[in-house]
């Protein structure tokens, strides 16, 4: 073949990606009408799947869907009754509980590339039901209404979705595509039911994204810590608005939106929580996970004189006082945990590399971590932990 006979052209998609705030949605609100109206007119037909957890602290939420269905007729259509999906980390244990059976109620409602999935739920339902949505037909369109604090502020504003391969240690989001929803809802009313482990789970991305990005929004944080543990909506509310900006500014501005590059700064303290939710067989949350897993990287970083001294005391400050590290941690030891750092570096492909921070709001990329240093820094985060 003759060099001269290859061919190659290059091609831009422009994405919109939307995070629209409206309290009460599918009773008083507009949102829900404005992403699911078809661009082409007519109505969208609309495949609803609901998170059985929160089914079962709201029996309601079934019917509230079909009424709002029934009003919105000339928009959109429901394709079948709401379906009803597991939540809970037991929905992304590999394909069989939800991305299944939302494939065969997406093929059994005739569904095509112009319908809709409308997923309503916590964080890792909407990972599996996204993952089905973007498989089906090559890509639904998929709406999601985040019902936790980790989703509104994190999980739900991501441009990716997956679920855990049950074949091998390691496997958390093994399986998952990058697909970006047509809009994201996020309605604080649904936050009122939460347990309070995951009424604070959002909190730990927030100081997350914060360290990284924005020591503002911890200083907002630490402020309002005491009404955000006595579970004030209101700055609840603000709090995760502004984790879902910096979250929606990092994919939409940073240059990276599908991850090609090497650095994840908002995978920051997760490659330790992502082995502790594993190894603790998912009794340990991801935002509880993620609040160790930061503390440990921040620990890290001080050791390596890369982080300013005393950051690592503060946040281990803020995150006891909003109610985290408090829970036991199960027989996670530290050389177990280490095993971490190979799966990040396998799943991100190339040479590992880790954020870390230099102060908050600041923070830098490192690609080798000493051991020993990471050892000691797991055993002082993980001896401060009930057992
Ligand atoms: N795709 C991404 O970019 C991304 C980012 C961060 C996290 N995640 C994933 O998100 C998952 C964690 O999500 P999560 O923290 O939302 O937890 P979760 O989805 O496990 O939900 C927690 C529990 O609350 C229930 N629930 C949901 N809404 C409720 C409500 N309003 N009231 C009462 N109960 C309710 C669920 O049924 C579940 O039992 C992890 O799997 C993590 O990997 C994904
Ligand atoms: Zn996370």
């Amino acid at each position: 073949v003759n060099p001269q006979d290859h061919i190659e052209g290059t091609f831009n998609v422009t994405y919109r990606h939307r995070v629209m705030f409206e309290r009460q949605a599918l009773l008083e609100g507009t949102a829900l009408a404005d992403v699911l109206a078809p661009r082409s007119g007519g109505t969208a037909e609309t495949l609803v799947v609901l998170d059985q957890g929160l089914v079962e602290q709201t029996p309601t939420l079934p019917a509230l869907v079909e009424s709002w269905f029934t009003r919105h007729s000339t928009i959109a259509t429901l394709a079948a009754a709401p379906l009803v999906m597991p939540g809970s980390e037991d929905a992304k244990q590999g394909l069989s509980p939800v991305v299944d059976p939302v494939i065969e109620a997406i093929a059994n409602a005739g569904l095509c590339r112009h319908s809709r999935v409308l997923a309503i739920g916590g964080g890792a339902m909407l990972d599996a039901v996204g993952l089905a949505s973007s498989l089906a037909h090559r890509g639904i369109g998929l709406v999601r209404m985040p019902t936790t604090t980790l989703a509104q502020g994190d999980a739900g504003i991501g441009v990716k979705n997956g679920v855990n391969s049950p074949h091998r240690s390691g496997g958390k989001n093994l399986v998952g595509t990058f697909a970006v929803p047509l809009g994201v809802i996020n309605d604080s009313t649904f936050l009122l039911t939460l347990d309070d482990t995951h009424w604070r789970g959002g909190l730990a991305e927030s100081i997350k994204v914060a360290l990284v990005k924005d020591s503002a929004l911890l200083d907002t944080v630490e402020t309002h810590a005491q009404a955000l543990t006595n579970r004030d909506l209101d700055c609840m509310e603000r709090v995760l608005m502004e984790t879902a900006k910096l979250h929606l500014r990092h994919i939409t501005d940073g240059g990276d939106p599908f991850e090609m590059e090497l650095a994840r700064p908002l995978d920051f303290g997760h490659w330790a929580a992502h082995e502790l939710e594993t190894q603790s067989n998912w009794a340990i949350s991801h935002g509880e996970a993620v609040a160790a897993g930061m503390l440990i990287d921040l620990r890290v970083g001080e050791a390596m004189s890369l982080t300013a001294v005393g950051t690592a005391d503060r946040i281990e400050t803020l995150l006891r006082q909003l109610g985290f590290l408090q829970r036991p941690h199960t027989a996670a030891q530290s050389n177990n945990l280490l095993v971490g750092l190979e799966h990040f570096r396998q799943h991100l492909g190339g040479k590992l590399t880790l954020c870390m921070i230099q102060e908050p709001g600041v923070s830098i990329d490192v690609h080798e971590v000493d051991m020993k240093v990471a050892e000691a820094a797991i055993d002082t985060v993980l001896g401060g932990l009930p057992h």
